[in-house]
């Protein structure tokens, strides 16, 4: 019989202790695509707690305050149990180390996400070794899907549906109503880095 199995062997002694697995997932959410969500979801499936970070300075103006980032990933994450919505500034890491969260979840679209999330990787391990990232492949279906191009065409009038959760189209028509013709849509080289759109 398998000694790790529980009420047996080591399990039976208290040699093992099960580890809560919690897991960050941290981005700008401005705002949060289908792809995000399937993400979160993957996340929530495979580990016991997913704290979904907002990062409330992120280089350039983002369209969405931090409050109605937060609210649309609130409402679009309801259904899915063990998430919860935070904001986070400063070092990832320190909000990581101070969260108790021994996991960093990165969604992967494409292989040309890959090398910036490397970099990020590797110096978030340089600064905690404790805490690991994992990645994880978005559904093909939203490969190509980013913030920026949903803000673009949302900005130009194409219609989003299907690509975002239905209260970020409504907040998205409503921004666009309230807003001057110099709303920006975002782009992609905020941080100077080489990567593609989020
Ligand atoms: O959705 P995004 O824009 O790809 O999210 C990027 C984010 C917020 C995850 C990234 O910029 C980040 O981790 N910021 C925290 C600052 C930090 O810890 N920097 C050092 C790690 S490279």
């Amino acid at each position: 019989m398998s000694p790790l199995r529980r009420g047996t062997g080591l399990w039976a002694e208290g040699v093992f202790q099960p580890v809560m697995k919690r897991a960050i997932y941290p981005g700008s959410f401005d705002p949060v695509t289908n792809g995000h969500l399937d993400i979160v979801q993957r996340a929530a499936s495979v580990f016991d707690e997913v704290i979904v970070a907002v990062a409330l300075n992120i280089g350039k103006d983002p369209m969405f305050t931090i409050e109605e980032r937060m609210e649309m990933l609130r409402d679009a994450c309801a259904h899915i149990p063990k998430v919860r919505i935070e904001a986070f500034t400063g070092l990832l890491v320190r909000y990581a180390e101070e969260h108790k969260a021994n996991v960093i979840v990165k969604g992967l679209r494409a292989l040309s996400d890959f090398e910036f999330e490397f970099e990020m990787a590797l110096m978030n391990r340089r600064l905690d070794e404790g805490i690991e990232t994992v990645f994880m492949m978005t559904n093909a279906e939203y490969s190509y899907l980013s913030s920026s191009i949903v803000k673009e065409v949302a900005l130009l009038g194409g219609s989003v549906e299907g690509l975002v959760p239905k209260i970020v189209e409504k907040y998205l028509s409503t921004k666009l109503r309230s807003s001057s013709p110099s709303v920006d849509a975002g782009g992609s080289s905020r941080s100077g880095l080489r990567r593609r759109p989020k």
